[in-house]
Parts: structure tokens; C-alpha cells; sequence
């Protein structure tokens, strides 16, 4: 995975990106795939376009594919326009994702968006995740509806990541941020990790009664990914020596939330979050150290699945009514 350290600092291109909100123009370092990024598998199912930025993944019977940044980064802002594949998706995952867990099997690091296919005319759900130091018993999960539809154009998905907080954005809008806290240790992910983009059949992983496995009769499966932003500090795997990218462009990089950010924030959590860990007390009988409970999200998750998100007291033994999201109950184990 060396060598391609040099790289990243010498050819970014700079691409006019519309967000999506409409409301500002912005200039990110886009970056083309093969400065940034190599094939990981399904090599014939990875599709770069004429123009070197884009690229399609998709997934058949055979296999499905992704790909791998050539860096390793601790910290920085990483980022993929996504346009998901459309129709029947139930099994169907793709992922967009920082690991660590082919350097170190038994205390990785992982920061995860994930796509959760489903069955036609129902939405696809996005999950996000962390985890720290091998924290894998403690799944940080959430999970979203959107306010779009994510097969039909493409949205910039993007991770800040600190050593102080991580922020998950959808196009302009952070939907989640991860305050660091003492409290949380090792669990914060703080060793170098590299990105992925994958697609791939999740039918053992998804499984309802085998209701949601990937139907092949659909296939294949193609997400399109553009626009493609690693911003950030690369080391070098050997010496752990950290190179930041101080590219044109960087200004642009957001470095936190804006008070008007944080509005939207809130606004988009109240609506379209269908789970939080923080709140899930069939899981955690004390919520994780570093949850900060909003009575407002927990008065709306309550009412959208008392069993889950309820006081854990009156509706003991009635575990079975959690299979209706149980086949959502995905944790990023790849
Ligand atoms: C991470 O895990 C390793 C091995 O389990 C442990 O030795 C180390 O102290 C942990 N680091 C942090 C920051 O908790």
C-alpha cells in the first residue's frame, strides 16, 4: 500500500462542485481516481469513465468490487459524490469508509458510511459508524432516511475527521458529530486509516427469512462514484511520518460546524434518524459515555419504536417486535 504517498500533493484538479442545497458554490480539490485511489477486487466489475474522476462499481452474480486509497491518512476531510443504483436494492450495501483492519486485526480503527439496500419503492437507509482500538462490541451505529432520493442523482457523502471530532455530512448538511471524549479512551479512532468504496451482497448479513437477499435477477448493481476529495494528512506506513495536503482548494474544506449548520443539524436528526445507539436501551441499560441525550430525539425514537427505544421496563420480552428493523441491525464487519 507505499508508495503513493508523493502523489496526492501533485496532481489535484480543481472542480467546480454545485452543492446540491443550490445555495453556494464551492471549489473542492477533486482528485482523479488513479492519483488517489487503486482497485481493491471485483476488478472487472470497476469501471473508470473517459474523464479519470469518475467511476463505476457494481455488483453481479459473480462479484461485487471496490476500491482502496493509496494512503494511509490520519485526520483530514474525505469525500465521494454517490449516485446508488436504483430500483429493487434488498441485500444490496455499498460503503464508503475509512479502516485500518488489515494493519491491525485486533484493535482496528474504522469510520463507515454505509447504504443499506431494500426492496422497491422503499427508501435506502445510511448508517454511519465508528469504531476504535478493536472497540467492535461497542457498535456506534445510527441509521437515517434521507431527504432525497440517493439513486436518482448523485450527493457528496463526506468525513471530517479530527483528532478532536468526526462529522458525517450529507451534500452541505452534517448529520452527525462525534465529540471526542476522555471518557470514550481508545474507542475514539485515532491510528492511520485508509478509504474504501465497496459494493457488495450483504444477503447473509441483511437477512430477514431470507426475504431480503439480493435478487440477481436485477443485477448488476452499479453505484457511480465522483468527485472524489482524500484531503488530508498522509503517512508514510513505515516511518508514521504525517504529510498534510495544504492544496489549493483547502479553504473550502470545512473544519467544524456552523451555527447554522448545526440548525440543520438538528432539524435533519429530528426528521429523518430512524436509530441512534445513544438511545437504544434494549442494547446499552447505560448509554456509551460519550451520548448526549437530546430529549427531543428521544421523545421522536420513541414513538417511532417504543421496543427499542423505550424505557426497556414495560416492554420486556417482546424482543420478537425488533425483527422489523433487525435485518437494519448491520455492523461493519468486512
Ligand atoms: C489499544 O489497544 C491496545 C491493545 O489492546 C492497548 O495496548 C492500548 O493501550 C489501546 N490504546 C488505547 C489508546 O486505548
Amino acid at each position: 500500500m507505499g508508495g503513493g504517498h508523493m502523489v496526492l500533493c501533485c496532481s489535484l484538479l480543481f472542480v467546480a462542485v454545485m452543492a446540491s442545497s443550490g445555495s453556494a458554490t464551492t471549489t473542492l480539490p477533486i482528485m482523479a481516481f488513479e492519483d488517489g485511489y487503486t482497485p481493491l477486487f471485483g476488478d472487472h466489475n470497476l469501471a473508470i469513465h473517459r474523464d479519470g474522476k469518475s467511476v463505476h462499481l457494481s455488483l453481479d452474480e459473480r462479484t461485487g468490487s471496490g476500491f482502496v486509497s493509496h494512503d494511509l491518512y490520519l485526520h483530514g476531510y474525505f469525500s465521494a459524490s454517490i449516485k446508488l443504483p436504483a430500483d429493487y436494492t434488498a441485500g444490496v450495501v455499498v460503503a464508503f469508509y475509512m479502516s485500518n483492519g488489515d494493519m491491525f486485526q485486533k484493535n482496528h480503527d474504522e469510520i463507515d458510511f454505509e447504504f443499506l439496500g431494500n426492496i422497491r419503492g422503499k427508501d435506502w437507509r445510511i448508517q454511519t459508524n465508528v469504531y476504535g482500538n478493536g472497540s467492535t462490541s461497542i457498535g456506534r451505529e445510527e441509521r437515517y432516511g434521507l431527504w432525497f432520493d440517493p439513486s436518482e442523482d448523485f450527493h457528496q457523502y463526506s468525513i471530517l475527521w479530527t483528532d478532536s471530532k468526526i462529522i458525517f455530512y450529507v451534500d452541505d448538511v452534517p448529520i452527525r458529530e462525534i465529540k471526542r471524549t476522555k471518557s470514550m479512551g481508545g474507542d475514539f479512532p485515532s491510528k492511520p486509516m485508509t478509504l474504501y468504496a465497496t459494493i457488495w451482497d450483504a444477503s447473509d448479513w441483511a437477512t430477514n427469512g431470507g426475504k431480503y437477499r439480493v435478487n440477481y435477477k436485477y443485477a448488476p448493481y452499479v453505484a457511480e462514484f465522483s468527485d472524489l476529495v482524500l484531503h488530508g494528512c498522509a503517512v508514510d506506513p513505515i516511518e508514521l511520518v504525517a504529510k498534510c495536503d495544504n492544496a489549493q482548494g483547502a479553504e473550502v474544506i470545512p473544519s467544524g460546524v456552523t451555527p447554522l449548520q448545526r440548525t440543520k443539524m438538528g432539524s435533519f436528526r429530528l426528521k429523518h434518524m430512524t436509530y441512534s445507539y445513544c438511545y437504544d436501551t434494549l442494547r446499552y441499560k447505560i448509554p456509551p459515555p460519550e451520548c448526549v441525550i437530546n430529549p427531543q430525539e428521544a421523545e421522536r425514537l420513541r414513538k417511532f419504536d417504543p421496543v427499542t427505544f423505550g424505557n426497556g421496563r414495560r416492554h420486556r420480552g417482546k424482543r420478537h417486535h425488533h425483527s422489523r428493523g433487525s435485518q437494519e441491525q448491520a455492523s461493519a464487519s468486512f
